[in-house]
């Protein structure tokens, strides 16, 4: 027998406070129009000063589980992607889980950063195939607000707080690719770059939280040519080629980062689910915001061929096929 992840169900949050680009130019030398044209971003959602990443992880997996038609205690597996946990330990993950009232299985976190999410969706993916676990909650959160140099005009204009979350759920294909689920995954990474995007605090290097620091140009080299490459491989592994492709979910981090993208894959921008304009750069969040925003609005739809990608520091990057 041949098992697939297929997606059951899928959650969102995004915190009330919805902050623009005007009013960062109130805080740092920038400009809305700066802003949109580099990058696209009008606004972004920035989580109250008692809100956790974890509070913003339960509220999108209460989504997911209810879209799913599922509760806490049938799921088996927890894997939350984020760069900003609430402590340096216990696990995010175990907070959810806790918030959830879900107490058996198991809950873990993953750290890929921007990646993250396409790496969960690839853990998740393992446990299930390998008869581990029936039922995942895949989530990404992240308050990337709690680390941003707000006096940084580079890089605090970029990023956003927010949370999304899948349920998958085991069940069985044929093993082509014409089955529903996750049909193939794809990841990379390459340490000698982690300089270029990283933060500079931590417990063990520094017993600071730190901030992020970014060399913005290069890193925007790479994404390009790292993410078609991913996805061409990806869309390889599954026995797919671009036409064959309904969505691209990308992580959105940036609007020309996923246009050039979209153009060397020779994927049309209807196809394109775009939100970083109202979300900005959520880091593990992005793509499963964006797929929560996408479901909503019924743009994607059973049997849809989705390709979801991502680069983040480290670097890491990766993609993911899905038949939705
Ligand atoms: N407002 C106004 N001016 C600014 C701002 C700002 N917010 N930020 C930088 N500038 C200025 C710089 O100081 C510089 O001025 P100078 O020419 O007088 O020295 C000028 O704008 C150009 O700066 P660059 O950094 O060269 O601008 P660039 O065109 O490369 O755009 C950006 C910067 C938007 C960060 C771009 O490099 C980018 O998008 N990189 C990708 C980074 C990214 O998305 N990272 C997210 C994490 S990784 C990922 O998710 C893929």
């Amino acid at each position: 027998m041949f098992r697939r992840s297929v997606v059951a169900g899928c959650g969102a949050y995004l915190p009330e406070r919805v902050v623009t680009n005007e009013e960062l130019a109130k805080r740092v030398d920038t400009s809305n129009e700066w802003i949109v044209q580099r990058t696209g971003i009008r606004t972004r959602h920035i989580a109250a000063e008692n809100q956790k990443t974890s509070d913003l992880a339960v509220a999108a997996s209460q989504e997911a589980l209810k879209h799913a038609g599922i509760e806490a205690s049938d799921l088996d597996l927890v894997v939350l992607a984020t760069a900003t946990p609430d402590h340096t330990f216990p696990s995010t993950a175990t907070a959810v889980q806790s918030s959830l009232g879900m107490t058996r299985g198991a809950a873990f976190d993953v750290q890929a950063v921007c990646s993250g999410f396409v790496y969960a969706i690839n853990v998740a993916d393992n446990f299930i195939r390998l008869n581990q676990a029936d039922n995942v909650l895949v989530i990404g959160a992240e308050t990337f607000s709690r680390i941003l140099d707000w006096k940084d005009r580079s890089t605090c204009v970029l990023f956003g707080d927010g949370a999304g979350a899948l349920v998958l759920k085991g069940e069985q294909g044929t093993g082509d690719n014409t089955d529903r689920g996750v049909l193939s995954n794809c990841l990379h990474s390459d340490g000698r770059y982690h300089n270029l995007l990283y933060v500079d605090g931590g417990p063990s290097a520094t017993q600071t939280v730190g901030h992020l620091r970014m060399e913005g140009r290069e890193v925007f080299k790479h994404a390009v040519k790292n993410l078609s490459s991913v996805v061409g491989e990806a869309l390889d592994l599954a026995g797919l080629a671009s036409e064959d492709v309904d969505w691209l979910v990308p992580h959105q981090a940036n609007q020309r980062i996923i246009s050039s993208t979209a153009r060397k894959l020779r994927v049309g921008n209807e196809k394109i689910v775009m939100t970083v304009e109202r979300h900005a750069n959520t880091s593990a969040a992005s793509i499963p915001l964006a797929l929560e925003d996408a479901v909503s609005n019924r743009r994607i739809c059973k049997n849809d061929v989705i390709v979801l990608e991502a680069m983040g520091g480290g670097f890491t990057w990766g993609a993911n096929v899905i038949r939705w």
